[in-house]
């Protein structure tokens, strides 16, 4: 019986799908003793409790349990999925400003009963979110962490490794910057066994494959959300990755949103992620026009903040 995540809470604000999908895969993978779930919509976060510890026979020991901000008390690490959809007619400025103010509003109640946790944030635009956390919390730069362009890189080494006909896990690619439209693929520095990428096969991807499958990363998630609404299991992948690293000191190098002292953003950067959170950015090798297209993304994102008046 696995048992070593007894004493390990982890908070969930904001068990829509993107939340509960985490919540679930935390439950499966064994990450914490108790997983904690919040929403403004009471009923939900109950529901998911109750669905979840119907499993308990079929999953490693965990408590779950529908929640108020009290109960995040000595949470290790809490996840912030809360968010309004973006509406028809809408701009994206102005999910911007609804987010904005659901996370002005949790931010300063899961710290006032969890002081010591790592704020983990998934609501987009992400970057925007995390820096704004970071900023009204307080909290050491390392502790509070976007999940950034980590989803993006799974993306990118899905795609190359399906047409390398090699597994995705052994392909070392990198997206950076804006967990968005103005995201960067490191191409310069893609390598399979430490061997860069050429142009010919086994291990060469010609110019216009490398176009198609960064414009597929890019696009992923209009395209999943066109087919059904919303974008859940890889990102809830992705979170439990993190959390994972930080839960278990793994020291590990991951894609995720942090402050980048050159742009004064938060964006994607690989950083060493473990029970400090994540400490970064670590040196980023790149060619001119790729440091062309990382100083584009943080334009975007330096005027998003300065919009928000962030
Ligand atoms: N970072 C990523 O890579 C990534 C990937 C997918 C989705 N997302 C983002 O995650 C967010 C959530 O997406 P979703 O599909 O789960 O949406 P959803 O509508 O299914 O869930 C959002 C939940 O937040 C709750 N909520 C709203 N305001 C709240 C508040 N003040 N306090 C507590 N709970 C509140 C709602 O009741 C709802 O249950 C969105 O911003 C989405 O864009 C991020």
């Amino acid at each position: 019986v696995h048992t070593g995540m007894q004493g390990i809470r982890l908070g969930v604000v904001g068990c829509g799908a993107v939340g509960a999908t985490f919540a679930y895969t935390a439950l499966i993978r064994g990450l914490a003793g108790e997983l904690v779930l919040i929403d403004a919509n009471r009923n939900k976060a109950l529901g998911d409790a109750l669905d979840m510890s119907h499993g308990a026979p079929f999953v490693p020991p965990c408590r779950v349990v529908a929640g108020d901000y009290p109960d995040l008390a000595g949470c290790q690490v809490v996840v912030i999925a809360a968010g309004v959809n973006q509406q028809p007619g809408e701009t994206r400025l102005d999910l911007v400003r609804r987010n904005a103010q659901v996370i002005g509003e949790v931010v300063p109640s899961i710290l006032r009963h969890a002081p010591d946790t790592i704020l983990l944030m998934a609501t987009n635009p992400v970057d925007i979110l995390a820096y704004q956390a970071y900023r009204i919390s307080g909290l050491p730069v390392e502790r509070v962490v976007g999940s950034g362009t980590l989803l993006d890189s799974a993306r990118f080494r899905y795609l190359i490794g399906q047409e390398l006909n090699i597994h995705p896990r052994s392909i070392h690619a990198y997206i950076v910057g804006e967990h968005g439209d103005s995201e960067v693929p490191i191409w310069s520095g893609t390598t399979v066994a430490g061997t860069p990428l050429g142009d010919a096969p086994p291990l060469g991807l010609p110019r216009e494959r490398r176009a198609a499958i960064f414009a597929e990363t890019r696009d992923a998630a209009y395209r999943i959300i066109a087919a059904k609404g919303a974008t859940y299991y890889a990102i809830a992948l992705a979170l439990a990755r993190i959390c994972e690293a930080i839960l278990n000191d793994e020291n590990t190098v991951l894609t995720v949103s942090t402050l980048v002292p050159r742009y004064g953003v938060y964006m994607g950067v690989p950083c060493v992620v473990g029970r400090h959170g994540a400490r970064g950015p670590l040196p980023l090798a790149l060619t001119e026009d790729e440091i062309q297209a990382l100083d584009r993304s943080a334009a975007v994102l330096q005027q998003t903040l300065a919009e928000l008046g962030l």
